[in-house]
């Protein structure tokens, strides 16, 4: 099968990051008809209707998201995540760099659409490039009347603020976000309240993810029920998947959400040459691995929700017979205890514990009673933290002992990593 393109339909298309090669490829239309032939209402339902999920990582229906915001005469805001620090998760950065109006026109339709006069993009930053075309968009932006006062001579005036973060995982978590947007140190936010009732500076805000505020642009130009026509009836339209890992085209590739993974697999090159399928982390980092039962899977929040795991921002990393798991969920735990904010206590020193009994298991040092262990730190962490981090941070590990007990098993049997050992002869 192949791709089915939307957002990325002009993706190729040289200079599409520049304003008149944007228009000229139908960039600022659907803009136009929204602000001149549409309500900001209208907008909003358009989007609800669709169905659009958050492309952030929840996958919570974003039409309902704007109408969580109260009516209460307050200024309302909008903030774009794009701090994009999930391990495996590239697609927010690629449309950055490929699409910046496409975001710029999402945002605008979609400020207009809950009645934001403010907004802001909050940055990864480390993505300096991405920074920089964002900054000349927005110049031309202004320049061409599409931000600003009076937008196409109309009475909504949208003034777009573009911010930088230090490069912390945490403040991709969106009350943590909102914390660093107002100059603080970035740690998540007791919830209750939801952003929606007192977000930036305690005002109504939505947060929402680079990708679901790219899609509301087709959402718009095409209707609702058109986007319907892709995807799965509880996940429509399509989803940007950042395919890495053991693959021959690792990427960015555009498919109707529900697409079997293996299909995802192939579009992606297949595997190298005279490897096997080992397992797969479907969402980033923060993912359950699969392994081969799973290698027809639909890839969409409700089907690997229902298989343990999740789509997450969909960071679909592929695993060959070359990969010691246990090396590689060393890995990635060090990167969570790193990006721990140290908030909770269970976050804190969990990792801290995980990533040095996964070190030693590693080295073939540990016991079998590590792997009890290693589980009953993941059940002290889930589910007691402020934020999602703390699961992010188990799935990998539980689902490692729960599936690859044996290869850590031989660990302890070769007092190391067998794959290693091979390795080095
Ligand atoms: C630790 C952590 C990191 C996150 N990082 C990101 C991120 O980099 N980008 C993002 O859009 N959402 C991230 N999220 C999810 C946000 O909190 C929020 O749900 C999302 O921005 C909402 O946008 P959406 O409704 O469009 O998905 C993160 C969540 C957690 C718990």
């Amino acid at each position: 099968m192949s791709e089915c393109r939307v957002l990325l339909a002009n993706a190729d298309v040289e200079g599409i990051e520049r304003l008149p090669v944007y228009e000229a490829h139908g960039g600022y239309r659907t803009l136009r008809k929204g602000l001149t032939e549409m309500t900001a209402a209208d907008v909003a339902k358009e989007v609800l209707d669709s169905g659009l999920r958050g492309r952030g990582g929840a996958g919570f229906p974003t039409g309902r998201k704007w109408s969580f915001l109260p009516n209460d005469g307050r200024p309302r805001i909008l903030v774009c995540n794009a701090d994009e620090g999930e391990p495996g998760t590239f697609k927010d950065h690629y449309l950055i760099h490929r699409l910046p109006h496409l975001l710029l026109e999402g945002m605008i339709l979609s400020a207009y659409a809950i009645g934001a006069g403010r907004a802001f993009i909050y940055l990864r930053g480390e993505f300096l490039q991405g920074y920089e075309l964002l900054e000349a968009a927005m110049a031309e932006a202004h320049e061409a009347g599409y931000l600003g006062e009076h937008i196409l001579g109309t009475d909504y005036s949208l003034d777009l603020c573009l911010y930088r973060g230090a490069g912390a995982y945490i403040c991709g978590e969106e009350t943590a976000l909102l914390d660093s947007l107002e100059g603080k140190r970035g740690i998540p936010r007791m919830k209750p309240p939801f952003p929606a009732t007192a977000g930036l500076y305690g005002l109504p805000t939505v947060v929402n993810n680079v990708e679901t505020l790219a899609a509301v642009v087709p959402i718009v130009a095409e209707g609702a029920q058109w986007y319907r026509t892709m995807g799965t009836e509880k996940s429509p339209g399509t989803k940007i998947y950042s395919m890495s890992g053991c693959l021959e085209r690792p990427g960015n590739y555009e498919f109707p959400m529900g697409t079997p993974l293996s299909e995802l697999i192939e579009a992606a090159g297949g595997l190298l040459p005279g490897r096997r399928f080992k397992a797969v982390v479907p969402g980033g980092a923060s993912a359950a691995y699969l392994t081969g039962d799973h290698i027809d899977i639909a890839m969409d929040y409700d089907s690997l929700a229902a298989a343990g795991t999740m789509l997450g921002s969909g960071g679909v990393i592929v695993l060959d017979d070359s990969v010691c798991i246990v090396s590689f969920t060393e890995r990635a735990i060090e990167f969570f205890r790193h990006e721990s904010c140290g908030k909770c206590s269970p976050c804190r020193e969990g990792t801290l514990w995980m990533s040095q009994v996964l070190g030693r298991l590693e080295r073939g040092e540990g016991s079998e009673a590590d792997l009890d262990l290693l589980l009953d730190l993941t059940d002290n962490i889930a589910g007691r933290t402020f934020c999602a981090f703390g699961d992010a941070a188990v799935a990998m590990v539980a689902s490692s002992v729960r599936m690859f007990r044996d290869e850590y098993l031989e660990h302890f049997a070769q007092q190391g990593c067998p794959l290693e050992k091979e390795r080095v002869g």
